[in-house]
């Protein structure tokens, strides 16, 4: 499948219906040995009008650049789906609002996965075959990203991930993309924020193991703390939508870790911390970007006190940059901004720069320019696409204190990846 340009369908067949082959373009009625100029030409005439409009009509389904976004905007995580739903909007607005690309309006195409397992699946392949979307921003989660990625990669329609963390997402094809950093650092990240800054090596770990983020985030972390002689004393399991933790924290608590690293989402998150502190477990509480979900704080309330997680964006960031985008996002949607809002809006600002550079709406040479983005001036931070076609990018960890989340610290990625992230 490749027919990722919109439009290619329309013309011919619309040609071959206004000037069907046996009706004569003039009637010469030789029989009366008049030429009926007159019916003929009213008949070309109609003929010239019906064709105009027709042209006209095509040149302004073509007069837009076809985008498709998929998310989940509803069910367990929809959090994540309305947030990078918004950041795109909101991105789309100002650059339909500026003209443009390519002097054509963007036409986004949302779709939503109900945070379904299979869904992205239906809702890529209906974006790509029957909308003609020329490009795909999604989406948060790795498992839903990694989804959309082989069906965007076979029909040659590039992706870019959001917030999908898990490193084989943009493994899977030169189509796909992400606008993050991948959990190759923020794993490393998480491990030496426990070792070096808070200073503990008795360490647990709870795992989402229905999540590729989760399983991936565990598992890099873990081999890192290993290697640096700190104790695993605990590795507990669950899955996304459990509500109840308490066997897996009765078992924690009997290793009385000075940590517990909880790699899944918020929802999740913030029940396992009620319940850890009602068993009177006192360890920190350390998660990844998977916390940043609007019910997080509202769900563990003072279990999450003191409590840490990475993130890619602190909307406590002072930089123009970030200060401008949260007082654009609050005016438009009355709420702050959150990591996944700023990807969503990077991924869409620097797609339709890419197409821009590409000089036309053709998807391989869109994936091009993607490729070569150097520097571009994302909300989230500066955007390189490495060879590997992520985003070099720094990371923040982020405090839970007063039942805010707040800024603690930026950590810089490493210049080669043999080095450690600079913390
Ligand atoms: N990194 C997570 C994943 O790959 C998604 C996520 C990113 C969630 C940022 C919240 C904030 O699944």
């Amino acid at each position: 499948m490749g027919g990722g340009i919109y439009g290619r369908r329309g013309l011919p067949n619309l040609s071959r219906r206004l000037f069907p082959r046996d009706v004569p373009a003039i009637c010469d009625c030789t029989e009366t040995g008049q030429r009926v100029i007159p019916g003929a030409m009213k008949r070309r005439f109609l003929s010239a009008v019906f064709l105009g409009v027709a042209l006209a009509t095509t040149a302004l389904a073509q007069d837009t650049i076809k985008i498709g976004e998929f998310g989940s905007l509803t069910g367990d995580n929809a959090s994540f789906g309305i947030s990078q739903n918004n950041g795109v909007q909101l991105a789309v607005q100002e650059i339909n609002d500026a003209g443009g690309v390519l002097g054509k309006k963007i036409d986004l195409i949302v779709e939503d996965n109900q945070t379904k397992q299979g869904e992205t699946t239906t809702i890529v392949r209906k974006l790509i075959s029957q909308d003609h979307v020329i490009a795909l921003i999604g989406e948060v989660a790795s498992s839903k990203s990694l989804e959309a990625a082989p069906i965007a990669q076979a029909s040659k329609i590039p992706q870019i991930a959001t917030a999908a963390t898990n490193p084989r997402v943009t493994q899977t094809g030169d189509y796909i993309f992400r606008v993050c950093f991948t959990d190759d650092f923020q794993a490393v990240v998480i491990a030496r924020f426990v070792l070096e800054k808070l200073q503990k090596n008795k360490i647990a770990f709870m795992t989402d193991v229905k999540q590729d983020y989760s399983v991936g985030l565990t598992k890099i972390a873990k081999d890192y703390l290993q290697n640096h002689n700190a104790q695993i004393v605990r590795e507990q399991s669950y899955s996304s939508g459990d509500k109840d933790f308490r066997a897996q924290l009765t078992d924690i608590k009997a290793a009385n870790p000075d940590v517990i690293i909880i790699t899944g989402y918020y929802p999740e998150a913030a029940l396992i911390a009620k319940q850890a502190r009602q068993f009177g477990i006192k360890a920190t509480l350390v998660g990844g970007d998977g916390w940043d979900g609007s019910s997080l704080i509202p769900v563990g309330g003072k279990a999450l006190e003191g409590a840490y997680f990475s993130n890619h964006y602190s909307n406590e960031n002072t930089s123009p940059e970030v200060q401008t985008f949260v007082q654009k996002y609050k005016k438009k949607y009355n709420a702050m901004p959150d990591a996944l809002a700023a990807l969503g809006y990077d991924a869409a600002k620097l797609l339709a720069h890419a197409i821009e550079q590409a000089g036309a709406p053709d998807p391989s040479k869109i994936r091009d320019a993607i490729a070569s983005t150097k520097d571009f001036p994302g909300v989230s931070g500066k955007i390189t696409i490495n060879s590997e076609r992520n985003a070099t990018k720094s990371a923040v960890i982020l405090v839970i204190k007063d039942g805010g989340v707040h800024f603690a610290e930026t950590i810089e990625p490493p210049k080669s990846s043999a080095e450690p992230p600079k913390g």
